[in-house]
């Protein structure tokens, strides 16, 4: 007789595959949920200091690169997609960076609902999901109202950076930007010199660049 067949009644069924818990990675990663009503900048961040947005923050080239290099500046990088939006904290957790935390959830949830009014100095949004396909440029961010999120949260003085590769939909960013009562457009900074992987901004336009696509880029001050 085989052992199995006394220690079984019926035939193994294998235990179904635990889903592991997910990764720890707050203060640096956090749910739009756990972040509670609101966020308050003063005490969001190890330090107060000016405070700047990354929306649609992917992997997190930009938290990164920014908050290391500006140590007096705190940056809150918004994703949609958890997957990015861990990969881009668990590089934050390395470095225990103090001035830079990634939440997880819809930025327009975020802008219109978690953050002061004019509480930020900067937001940026580079390389937007152009949703090519014509029956889904409606989920394009850019529209009226994400333009008047924007105007919510910059404070007077501050800046929009935003950049594409996409020029029909930088076409339709800047009619919006251009044409909002709150914002003035200002002359973008020029493109850098990029000799080395790391002197892009972010991964999108590093991808985009060595590709050879031309990068449309626009700065906006708010009034
Ligand atoms: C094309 S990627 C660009 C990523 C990064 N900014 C870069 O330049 O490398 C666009 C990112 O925006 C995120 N995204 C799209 N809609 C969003 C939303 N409503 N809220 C937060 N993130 C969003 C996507 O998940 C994606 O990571």
């Amino acid at each position: 007789m085989n052992v199995d067949d006394v220690i079984f009644d019926g035939p193994v069924v294998p235990e179904p595959r635990r889903r592991q818990p997910a990764e720890d990675l707050s203060p640096w990663f956090q749910t739009v949920e756990d972040v509670g009503p609101a966020i308050d900048p003063q005490t969001f961040f190890t330090t107060p200091a000016p405070l700047e947005v990354d929306i649609g923050c992917g992997r997190g080239m930009f938290m990164f690169k920014a908050s290391t290099t500006r140590p007096d500046t705190n940056f809150l990088g918004l994703e949609i997609d958890f997957k990015e939006a861990r990969r881009a904290a668990r590089r934050l957790v390395r470095r225990k960076q103090p001035n830079a935390r990634i939440v997880g959830g819809d930025a327009r949830e975020v802008l219109s609902k978690k953050l002061p009014e004019a509480s930020v100095t900067a937001a940026h949004v580079y390389f937007p999901d152009p949703w090519w396909k014509k029956k889904h440029m409606r989920r394009r961010l850019f529209n009226d109202q994400f333009v008047d999120l924007l105007a919510r949260i910059v404070m007077p003085g501050g800046h929009v950076h935003s950049w594409t590769d996409v020029e029909d939909y930088f076409v339709v960013i800047k009619g919006l930007m251009d044409n909002h009562p709150l914002f003035v457009a200002l002359p973008p900074a020029p493109e850098n010199e990029a000799e080395h992987d790391d002197d892009y901004h972010t991964s999108f336009e590093r991808r985009k660049r060595q590709d050879g696509w031309v990068i449309h880029r626009g700065l906006w001050q708010r009034r």
